[in-house]
């Protein structure tokens, strides 16, 4: 339990780089506006004064060297900060909270893709997060090819975590597979639909556990 607040709710998208999730974050934001439902969106790493600080050393290619034990302990950190300073205590006002990307990016990234032990992030990821566990996640899905393919579209230059390559990305997907096997909390999307078919899954899972929420309480 998150909070005692019966419209509290804490929403977490998660996806390879390139996979749509941040503009599934604003749709689904725009919806709940539309809807009257009092939330806020946010991004981890980031959405923080010091967040944000950590946010640019960690996606910054002039520091390549970067050990991986580092790049863990500064994602946690700017979490750290975000769940003190910004979630818990939106949720304990009953605010609908909305983050792109959380902890599951951790096991999936430092974790399957960069080979960090799992159980040390299991405990790293439980300290960072105080305790707290998203209601629903977001899974969208869409194959390393596909990354690739928007990456060259893109055409701002690779960050420095997205100058992993191939090898890294596919354990990072599987890594996101066998968690989303093993937690009911994920809906697993297929990111090659179109758009709008997936927001509105996105959608549709969210009204059920906000019923679910509600007549809990
Ligand atoms: P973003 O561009 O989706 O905000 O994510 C920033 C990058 O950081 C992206 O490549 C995923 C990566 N990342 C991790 O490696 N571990 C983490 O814990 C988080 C939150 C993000």
């Amino acid at each position: 339990m998150n909070s005692n607040h019966p419209s509290a709710l804490f929403i977490t998208f998660e996806g390879l780089d390139f996979s749509g999730k941040s503009t599934q974050v604003a749709l689904f934001t725009e919806r709940l506006s539309r809807a009257g439902s009092q939330h806020l969106d946010i991004r981890d790493p980031g959405g923080t004064a010091i967040g944000e600080r950590i946010r640019s050393i960690l996606l910054d290619r002039a520091v390549l060297n970067m050990s991986e034990v580092t790049e863990l302990f500064l994602f946690s950190a700017s979490r750290a900060q975000l769940v003190n300073e910004i979630i818990k205590p939106n949720l304990d006002r009953g605010t609908i909270v909305v983050c792109d990307r959380f902890y599951d990016s951790t096991t999936a990234y430092q974790g399957l893709g960069r080979g960090l032990p799992l159980d040390a992030i299991a405990t790293i990821n439980r300290s960072a997060a105080g305790g707290l566990v998203p209601d629903v996640t977001f899974f969208i899905d869409i194959p390393v090819s596909e990354v690739e393919r928007r990456m060259i579209q893109h055409k701002t230059g690779a960050d420095r975590m997205e100058m992993s390559g191939r090898a890294f990305y596919e354990r990072v997907r599987q890594g996101y597979l066998q968690l989303a096997s093993e937690a009911p909390r994920f809906e697993v999307l297929d990111g090659l639909m179109g758009i709008q078919d997936i927001h509105e899954r996105v959608w549709k899972r969210f009204e059920s556990v906000m019923s679910l929420q509600q007549s809990r309480s």
